[in-house]
């Protein structure tokens, strides 16, 4: 692979097509990795002095369902572009009545519910056990949280997000179970993302857009997939600038665990 010098970056962005249009002065790079190709090419740019990595999760034509998105590849990709901090905007169902549609959560934990889809990078030749007790970067949340305060879009700070496999929508019944566990957020693409992030020590920062209630919530039809695009769409345009205030907040220096978490232990890979 090679790269012209100005391909690189400092924080990665993963999120919908919504996002193209926020880095100024952009390149576009195709990149190869182990892992095949990541969801699309990935747009470089400049936001709010700093250098951003956009790769839209699901492909620019959203051609990758959540069980399909080529995780592991998004995120080498990123690492190999000298990414080393990742904001994540995604959209969500709320299992919190309080939590109506329109709501910014930054969880603080995440429960796998997950059941086909390849989520280390460590596959063989050495065992690696990262640490995951705390699955989000501390510093990458402090900042998200201050930031959309300041941008009076108060948001909710910390619950669980439990990731569920998809493509489909959960029942009421596994909805409901989900609500009565104290989960409090449910969503499709936040894992193997996370993890994988931690396995590159990259830090990652989840921002939770809640689209809609759940079905074990809400008394209508059930969750429908409109629903879910509308009300992303109505919401872009201040997660937008949320996501850039937050990309300029974010320090140059880390200081977090995220940084060290592979330290002493000898890896069976060479990381990008
Ligand atoms: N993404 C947006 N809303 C969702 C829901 N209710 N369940 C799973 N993923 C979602």
């Amino acid at each position: 692979m090679s790269l012209p010098t100005s391909a690189s970056a400092e924080i990665g962005v993963i999120g919908g097509s919504g996002f193209y249009s926020f880095l100024d002065n952009v390149t576009e790079v195709e990149i190869e990795t182990p892992y095949g190709p990541p969801s699309d090419p990935i747009t470089l740019g400049e936001l709010g002095g700093r250098r951003v990595a956009f790769v839209p999760r699901h492909g620019r034509d959203h051609r990758f369902p959540p069980h399909r998105i080529p995780y592991r590849a998004n995120l080498w990709a990123l690492r190999s572009l000298g990414v080393r901090q990742v904001l994540a905007p995604s959209a969500v169902g709320s299992l919190t009545p309080e939590y109506g549609p329109g709501t910014l959560a930054v969880p603080d934990q995440l429960v796998d519910r997950t059941s086909a889809r390849p989520q280390t990078f460590y596959d063989e030749g050495a065992a690696v056990h990262v640490s995951f007790s705390d699955p989000y970067c501390p510093d990458g949340r402090g900042i998200a949280l201050s930031t959309a305060r300041a941008a009076e879009w108060p948001p909710v700070d910390g619950g669980t997000l439990v990731v569920i496999e998809g493509p489909r929508f959960s029942t009421r019944a596994e909805s409901q179970w989900f609500a009565g566990q104290g989960w409090t957020l449910v969503g499709m693409t936040g894992h193997p993302e996370a993890v994988l992030a931690r396995e590159l020590a990259l830090c990652y920062t989840p921002l939770c857009l809640v689209t809609d209630l759940d079905a074990g919530i809400e008394e209508g039809e059930g969750v429908t997939m409109d629903e879910v695009f509308r009300v992303f769409a109505e919401n872009i345009d201040r997660l937008r600038p949320l996501v850039a205030d937050i990309v300029a907040a974010l320090p140059r220096e880390r200081t977090c665990p995220c940084a060290n978490v592979l330290d002493g232990m000898k890896l069976p890979i060479t990381l990008p």
